[in-house]
């Protein structure tokens, strides 16, 4: 952890109300916290805009009856094999499969997987969780 620097901002007292009100309704402890992570959330938007190595997953919902759609999520993984941690399969319900796909690399390339993986059909649903390595972010 590194040194803690005091600031002190200017700014509407409206604005401020709608911030404390903000902070309060999602649980945060201290205004502080509530900019610490108003600030990580900016950092880690500009590294998957800036292309840098970033991690994240990719959610994908689908039935595991539709034998061609299992195939081709399959075929798509192994095509990005390179940039995938780890995968999680859940069978939610008797028809439903909802796997986790656990991604590290250049934020370009995940998202050509994530439109791979958006592009077959038959998907229920699928869901990008950015977020990173760390290795920026303090
Ligand atoms: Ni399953």
């Amino acid at each position: 952890m590194s040194e803690l620097a005091r600031v002190s901002i200017s700014l509407e007292r409206r604005l401020l109300d709608q911030f404390d009100r903000l902070l309060k309704e999602e649980g945060y402890p201290t205004r502080s916290e509530a900019v610490k992570d108003l600030i990580r959330k900016r950092l880690v938007a500009r590294e998957w805009g800036k292309g840098r190595d970033v991690a994240g997953a990719v959610a994908l919902v689908y039935d595991h009856h539709h034998r061609s759609l299992v195939n081709r999520l399959m075929e798509i993984q192994h095509d990005f094999s390179r940039l995938i941690v780890s995968v999680q399969h859940i069978h939610v319900s008797h028809d439903s499969c909802l796997e986790f796909v656990i991604v590290k690399g250049r934020a370009a390339e995940i998202r050509r997987l994530v439109t791979r993986l958006r592009s077959a059909k038959g998907l229920k649903h699928h869901a990008l969780m950015m977020t990173t390595t760390g290795r920026e972010i303090s």
